[in-house]
């Protein structure tokens, strides 16, 4: 029987940011800011569902990876629909994951994703959005930054740059922890957010 990602994607209700149901052939992975991610079990790709009023990004997420067009900086996209996006699933964690699991971020890490973004912005792009839950450890050891889609806006984000500030100046410090509570980064997210931070 010919299989449908588009009848799949149907099944897949979201009310505004909530997700509300999904076909059983998908298992829910996370969701951000714009959409939810599922790893579709049969094709063992992971898809990216916008939320209602985002859907307009699907198209456009997709012709920033083309433009990007690097499969090992990126994943690599193989379908785009109306509200979805069907790439490669990266196995591994996100930078977020590190600091709840623990994992150590290294400076090598770091210098990666710079390399990654300045490979972007020499493809005429402009990184945007990119912090710890858009960076994936994968399982070999190599970085991959997702969710391009805010990478053709005219303002400059600070993010990257904010996130590689407080890297250097408390993360490498010896006794700094390298572990943290999901509800403590959670916290200093949000403090980043209100600009309540000194950094
Ligand atoms: N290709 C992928 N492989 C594995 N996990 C992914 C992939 N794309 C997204 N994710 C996971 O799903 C989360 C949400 O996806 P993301 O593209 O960042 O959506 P949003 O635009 O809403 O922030 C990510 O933070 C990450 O944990
Ligand atoms: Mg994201």
């Amino acid at each position: 029987m010919m299989r449908h990602m588009e009848e799949l994607i149907q099944e897949v209700v979201i009310e505004r940011d909530t997700v509300i149901g999904y076909p059983a052939a998908f298992r829910y992975v996370a969701a951000g800011r714009s959409a939810a991610v599922f790893f579709d079990h049969v094709e063992q790709k992971a898809v990216k569902v916008y939320f209602p009023s985002y859907e307009h990004l699907a198209e456009q997420e997709a012709a920033i990876y083309e433009q990007l067009s690097n499969p090992i900086y990126f994943p690599q996209i193989y379908e785009v629909g109306d509200n979805y996006l069907v790439m490669e699933y990266i196995e591994g964690k996100t930078l977020y994951d590190c600091l709840v699991e623990g994992v150590t971020i290294t400076p090598d890490m770091i210098r990666r994703v710079d390399d990654i973004l300045e490979y972007a912005v020499s493809k005429g792009l402009n990184p945007s959005d990119t912090h710890l839950k858009n960076i994936i450890l994968t399982k070999d050891g190599t970085i991959k930054v997702i969710d391009v889609v805010r990478f053709t806006q005219k303002e400059v984000c600070e993010q990257w740059p904010d996130i590689k500030k407080a890297y250097y100046l408390y993360y490498q410090k010896r006794f700094f922890p390298k572990k943290y509570p999901r509800t403590l980064i959670e916290l200093i997210i949000y403090l980043y957010r209100s600009n309540l931070l000194p950094i």
